[in-house]
């Protein structure tokens, strides 16, 4: 059976929301054998980051300081921990891609992050979704992740 993890960081139980919807829908529509890692469990319980043994799609909120997200506001704050899971060990080469949320109130800003990470580790944004996603975004994000794996 194949396996994919599911990465996540979730502040405010947005994107949390979102996986378990995601997993669940996985499970009923594809064979795969789907796993969570929320990073900011790993970091709260001390547990240190570890290599993953398979291929994995990151979900990341956007949380940045103030701004415009045109020549100010793009600095990340709180999700860095994702980051940092994705850079340790081999990690980044089993990322097929991120997925980015936010707020659309926040214009250039909205999702910047995601984009961000794309360019940093050189994998493709695979979707955005704006808070805790509709049911066709689960569809949509959920469809994305069976052709890829
Ligand atoms: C302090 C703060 C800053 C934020 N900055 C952005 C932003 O720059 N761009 C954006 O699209 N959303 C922004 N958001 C919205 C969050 O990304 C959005 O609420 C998301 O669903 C939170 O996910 P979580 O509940 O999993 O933590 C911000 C929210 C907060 C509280």
């Amino acid at each position: 059976m194949k396996k994919v993890y599911l990465v996540y960081i979730s502040l405010s139980g947005n994107t949390e929301s979102f996986v378990k919807r995601l997993t669940t829908f996985l499970q009923f529509q594809s064979d795969l054998q789907v796993e969570q890692v929320h990073v900011k469990d790993l970091v709260k319980q001390d547990i240190p980051f570890y290599e993953l043994d398979g291929p994995f799609v990151a979900f990341l909120p956007t949380y940045l300081e103030g701004g415009n997200g045109v020549d100010n506001g793009d600095v990340e704050i709180l999700t860095n921990p994702l980051g940092d899971f994705i850079a340790y060990g081999g990690n980044v080469d089993k990322c097929l891609g991120i997925i980015g949320s936010g707020n659309r109130n926040f214009n250039n800003q909205y999702c910047l992050t995601a984009k961000q990470y794309a360019e940093r580790f050189g994998f493709p944004v695979l979707a955005n979704f704006e808070l805790r996603g509709l049911q066709n975004d689960i569809e949509r994000v959920g469809k994305k992740i069976m052709e890829l794996v």
